[in-house]
């Protein structure tokens, strides 16, 4: 591969790539035999939280499930709280040493979602911090606001409380973040305890006339026709997909929305019940993977892991997972003429392997075998 400022210039066999006029003055970097990967896309990502709820672990292994917890206040509402505590620069710190981690995985962009703000002044220090880290660190990162995650605790006392959260999203946060340009994506947790489909579709329909692209966080804990809306709207993706029937696999088949699955969060949570990815892949749908990386459902930065789980609780194969987690899901941020995969004309932005066999970076779990990851054409990342 001949890279010239942050592009990929020629690709392919070396006897062809050192035919190239630019090839023998370039400076060289020999990986030795390594495989090179296209650097991960992880579309979906919480990436600004304060603090883990490792506490709520331990209470899952003790049998609450995800939704007791949720509604006796803990959950997404519980890293509202801690959010809301927390200064920007304690927010960033943590954000900080994320992204190091990322990159240390063969990461190189990431999507970020607000959502543990649900009130202006939080959600707008989310986004500002997001703008402020994508200028300062390498790894690209894409905004999504989603303030639709659930209804925060000072409107659930009130009467038609989630109505009117709806209402202070729709008035206040999204004008706003349109304004300061600070989000590409609006997101909303379509599910029970969140968001119904009719709310869903206010927040997004009025984000879609702002601007913003639609996705959506559809049929993860119960069916709610999420999926038909997302398509419906032309959203980028719609991502969970626990609990989708056959009707929503051929809807999301004939349209360009792709279906994001999230195998992390079920794994974490000990769900046995993963997304139908053979039957999306076979009915002809896109199929994205990513780490859902946040406090409470999927606390991993690991797309390896994710590969691995997609290979063998998924059944997809290492080349469709590999696929899913870097051209399917740059095409999910809109980004796939110029990220997701190596070709002429495209941005050096790669991962290198410590395997023989592409195979072995799923068939290994739980190891990271990253060993150098390149963004923009430079080192972000070397192991050692
Ligand atoms: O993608 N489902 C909603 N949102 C997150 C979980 C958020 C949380 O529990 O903090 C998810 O799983
Ligand atoms: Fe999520």
């Amino acid at each position: 591969m001949l890279v010239r400022d942050g592009k990929i210039v020629s690709i392919g066999p070396i006897s062809r790539v050192e035919e190239h006029s630019e090839a023998n003055k370039a400076e060289k970097i020999d990986v030795g035999g390594r495989v090179v990967l296209p650097g991960f896309v992880d579309s979906h990502t919480h990436l600004i939280h304060a603090a883990t709820r490792a506490e709520e672990y331990e209470l899952k292994i003790r049998g609450a499930s995800y939704e007791e917890i949720a509604r006796k206040g803990g959950g997404i509402l519980n890293s509202v709280r801690k959010l809301r505590a927390a200064t920007t620069t304690e927010l960033k710190y943590r954000a900080l040493t994320t992204l190091k981690e990322f990159a240390g995985y063969g990461t190189t962009t990431v999507e970020a979602k607000s959502g543990y703000g649900l009130d202006v002044a939080s959600e707008l220090k989310i986004l500002f911090l997001q703008r402020d880290l994508a200028a300062e660190q390498p790894i690209e990162i894409v905004s999504t606001f989603l303030g639709a995650h659930v209804t925060p605790a000072e409107y659930r006392s009130r009467s038609n409380g989630a109505a009117r959260y709806v209402d202070l999203v729709v008035d206040h946060m999204l004008p706003e973040i349109v304004n300061e340009h600070l989000a590409e994506f609006c997101d909303v947790f379509c599910d029970r305890g969140a968001f119904t489909r009719g709310q869903a579709r206010r927040v997004l329909s009025e984000a879609k006339l702002h601007g913003l692209t639609p996705r959506l966080h559809a049929e993860q804990l119960t069916r709610t026709g999420a999926t038909r809306l997302a398509v419906e709207l032309g959203a980028a993706s719609c991502d969970h997909l626990e609990q989708i029937n056959r009707a929503d696999i051929l809807a999301l088949a004939k349209s360009r929305t792709v279906a994001t699955l999230l195998p992390g969060c079920d794994f974490h949570l000990g769900w046995k019940h993963y997304a139908p990815a053979r039957k999306l892949i076979e009915a002809g749908a896109i199929v994205a993977l990513a780490t859902d990386y946040n406090p409470g459902t999927s606390p991993t930065v690991s797309m390896p892991m994710i590969l691995s789980l997609a290979c063998t609780q998924l059944r997809m194969t290492p080349a469709e997972a590999i696929a899913a987690a870097t051209i399917n899901a740059a095409y999910a941020l809109n980004r796939a003429a110029r990220l997701g995969s190596l070709e002429t004309g495209k941005q050096a932005d790669f991962a290198v392997f410590e395997v023989e066999d592409y195979r072995e970076i799923p068939y290994y779990f739980g190891m990271n075998l990253c060993w150098m990851t390149v963004k923009d054409g430079e080192i972000i990342y070397m192991k050692d």
